[in-house]
């Protein structure tokens, strides 16, 4: 039998302004995953079961851009072509073997918390190392993006990133150019001067990502030179953010995401509902908050004093919050 685990993400800042090459922040988080197990089989076939999404089926019976459909036969694909019939993979069409494919995740679908990026990335490893196909984080990274890309649309190349990684990422998208492969940008891991602590609230809607980043580009394209300066204030603070995180100077980043929604607010990403959580996080004790990833539902954080997570946390659930997560970024388990 292969395992194989991924982690779930947040963005801490600069989404949205990711996609127009301002750099962004994102951090693991490690207690949400998606996993999968892989086992050989009797029965014909590639057979996948994904309970948390009632999937019981074959891999033929699903249509081609299925998103576990589309991780399978791209895998296949790139193991048969890339380096056959001398280097890894199989090397003739059928050849592979009968399998069994179950893949579960904790982390809430369509939230904001990278859950499609981690079953990819989970899925993409574990097929890597049951059919022996040896493969670098940076091909994971650049498999995962391209599934982003059927799905998201336009998407920076973060989400994949970060959970590819599974460590606090500094993450500058790469200017588009047809010649390029890759993960879709450049990637830097950062150090934590001081463990610091987020607590999550998910308000429980689904976070619309790609309309969310399509109604950003309409904006965009209608207002250049306004959105292009927003973009920079938020490339500006997501900069002094990586500089008062590396430096243990962990409360600036309070009032730094703080201005940050503001920005997104006026990106119209935000919503009532995050704009509920957010307001009640900071009066129940939070240093700073924020939606974070594509917004108008999914999730937002807060910032804490570590021994304020749990108030903050339940006030979080009185106003509405379907769940909340405490995690704390820079710890060697990001465990509360
Ligand atoms: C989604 O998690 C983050 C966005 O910036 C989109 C992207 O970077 O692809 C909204």
């Amino acid at each position: 039998m292969t395992v194989s685990s991924a982690p779930g993400k947040i963005i801490l800042f600069g989404e949205h302004a990711v996609v127009y090459g301002r750099p962004a922040l994102a951090v693991p988080v490690t207690q949400v995953h998606a996993d999968v197990e892989i086992l050989a089989s009797d029965r014909p076939g590639i057979w996948i079961a994904a309970p948390d999404i009632a999937l019981h089926s074959d891999l033929n019976s699903l249509p081609s851009d299925h998103p576990i459909a589309a991780v399978i036969h791209n895998f296949l694909f790139l193991s048969r072509t890339s380096f056959s019939p001398a280097g890894r993979g199989a090397e003739e069409e059928g050849s592979f073997p009968n399998l069994s494919i179950k893949i579960t995740s904790t982390i809430p679908v369509a939230s904001g918390l990278g859950s499609g990026a981690a079953v990819t990335v989970a899925l993409v490893r574990a097929l890597s190392s049951h059919l022996d196909y040896p493969m670098s984080d940076e091909e994971v990274n650049a498999f995962a993006y391209e599934i982003e890309k059927l799905h998201h649309g336009t998407p920076s190349g973060i989400d994949n990133t970060v959970v590819t990684y599974g460590k606090p990422v500094y993450f500058v998208k790469s200017p588009p150019s047809p010649a390029r492969g890759g993960a879709g940008g450049e990637v830097e891991t950062f150090t934590v001067g001081t463990p610091f602590t987020i607590v999550i609230g998910d308000t429980g809607l689904p976070a619309p990502t790609r309309d969310s980043v399509g109604d950003v580009r309409k904006l965009w394209e209608a207002e250049k030179e306004r959105w292009e300066g927003v973009f920079d204030e938020i490339g500006e603070i997501a900069k002094q953010a990586r500089n008062a995180i590396e430096r243990g100077r962990t409360k600036e980043l309070g009032g730094l995401m703080n201005q940050n929604h503001v920005l997104l607010q006026e990106m119209t990403v935000s919503s009532p509902e995050l704009d509920r959580l957010v307001e009640t996080a900071r009066t129940a004790g939070a240093l700073g908050a924020k939606l974070s990833g594509g917004g108008r539902g999914g999730n937002m954080i807060a910032l804490v004093e570590p021994e304020k997570a749990d108030s903050v946390a339940s006030s979080l659930m009185n106003a509405g919050a379907k769940r909340v997560i405490v995690t704390a970024v820079g710890r060697r388990s990001n465990a509360p």
